[in-house]
């Protein structure tokens, strides 16, 4: 790849990563990805592999000693590395919380030095425990005690938004910050617990689909194309700078309900199974009920609203 103006995205071989290299990559921009492959894999990259705008750098982020260059030098930096999936993070919360804020600080010190704008891929964890039936972007935020390993993800990445507005405002680096919502489509694994490739996996296997907890807590889900859509259009938008969006399907269903229409829209032959949270994850882990995103905001900046609908997202990421 030629040297010059290119995007930097951290994460890139990972489920969310890797299919926004391959879009921006058919917008014609020069992509420079910058993985550990701990979570993400060199596969997610087959498609681009050979495409000569297209670089790939294996190292953590704090690793890496020519990112004040490639920083300096890229055009927009999209930060979506991270340790993701709820298993991962009850096992290792000190990993997900040092690990998350050294790679933050890292970059944002590499991105102020040029002024490179940024944007943060941030969780609708950060929401909480919050009862609200929907969720925006000015709500109080309600985390769940320190006791319990599963929120050390949320807090980890709302130190992140802190950092990141901190440095928007004391350093006039422009920084967007996006709270994705459940997001999902072709490739994401099932491996660190991710709900709908589990659920797809086991129905083509005609395997039982384990729904935890009692099934009842619902989410909205959002395909990965559209989220991409959202985050390509946010980083062209100037109003969206020192801004948060949420960017999140908004058809609610609960957790058991999705595990049917699942087994329904692949005309599978599995039971579906409740098991208690603590024998899925450990004895007290806390679950939220709902989780909803209001979208106007993202809808009044940038004229875009997830719209696929849940069987459609199913069919498309069972294929
Ligand atoms: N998938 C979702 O539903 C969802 C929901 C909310 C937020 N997010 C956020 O979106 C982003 C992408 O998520 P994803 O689902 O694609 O997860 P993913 O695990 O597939 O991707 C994360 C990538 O980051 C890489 N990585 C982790 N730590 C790194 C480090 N220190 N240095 C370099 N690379 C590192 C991993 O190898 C992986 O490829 C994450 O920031 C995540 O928190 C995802």
């Amino acid at each position: 790849m030629k040297t010059g103006k290119h995007i930097l995205v951290t994460g890139g071989a990972g489920f969310i990563g890797a299919h926004l290299v391959e879009r921006l990559l058919k917008d014609g921009k020069g992509v420079v990805v910058i993985d550990d492959l701990s979570t993400g894999s060199w596969n997610n990259l087959r498609a681009v592999a050979q495409h000569r705008n297209f670089r790939f750098i294996q190292t953590k982020i704090s690793a890496y000693a020519e990112l004040p260059e490639l920083a300096a030098e890229a055009e927009f930096i999209f930060h979506l590395a991270a340790t993701v999936g709820v298993e991962l993070v009850v096992k290792s919360a000190l990993h997900v919380l040092e690990a998350s804020f050294n790679e933050m600080q890292t970059l944002l010190r590499a991105a102020a030095k040029n002024s490179t704008p940024l944007l943060l891929t941030s969780t609708s964890e950060v929401y909480g425990k919050s009862a609200k039936p929907e969720f925006s972007e000015e709500d109080d935020l309600l985390i769940g005690p320190p006791g319990q390993s599963r929120w050390s993800y949320a807090c980890s990445k709302l130190t992140d938004e802190f950092l990141a507005l901190a440095y928007a405002r004391e350093k006039k680096l422009p920084v967007t910050i996006a709270r994705l919502f459940n997001t999902v489509g072709p490739r994401q694994t099932g491996r660190y617990g991710m709900v709908l490739p589990r659920f797809i996996a086991a129905a083509k296997a005609g395997e039982p689909l384990k729904v935890f907890g009692d099934g009842a807590q619902s989410r909205c889900f959002c395909l990965v194309h559209d989220v991409v859509e959202a985050l390509v259009r946010l980083q062209k938008c100037s109003s969206a700078r020192g801004e948060i969006f949420n960017i999140g399907g908004t058809e609610e269903i609960s957790i058991f309900e999705l595990a049917q229409l699942v087994v329904e829209t692949l005309d599978s032959k599995s039971r579906i199974e409740l098991i208690p949270y603590d024998q899925a994850y450990a004895p007290g882990f806390d679950d939220m009920r709902r989780r909803k995103p209001l979208v106007e905001k993202l809808e009044r900046h940038v004229s875009f609203k997830p719209q696929t609908t849940l069987s459609e997202i199913i069919k498309l990421t069972a294929a």
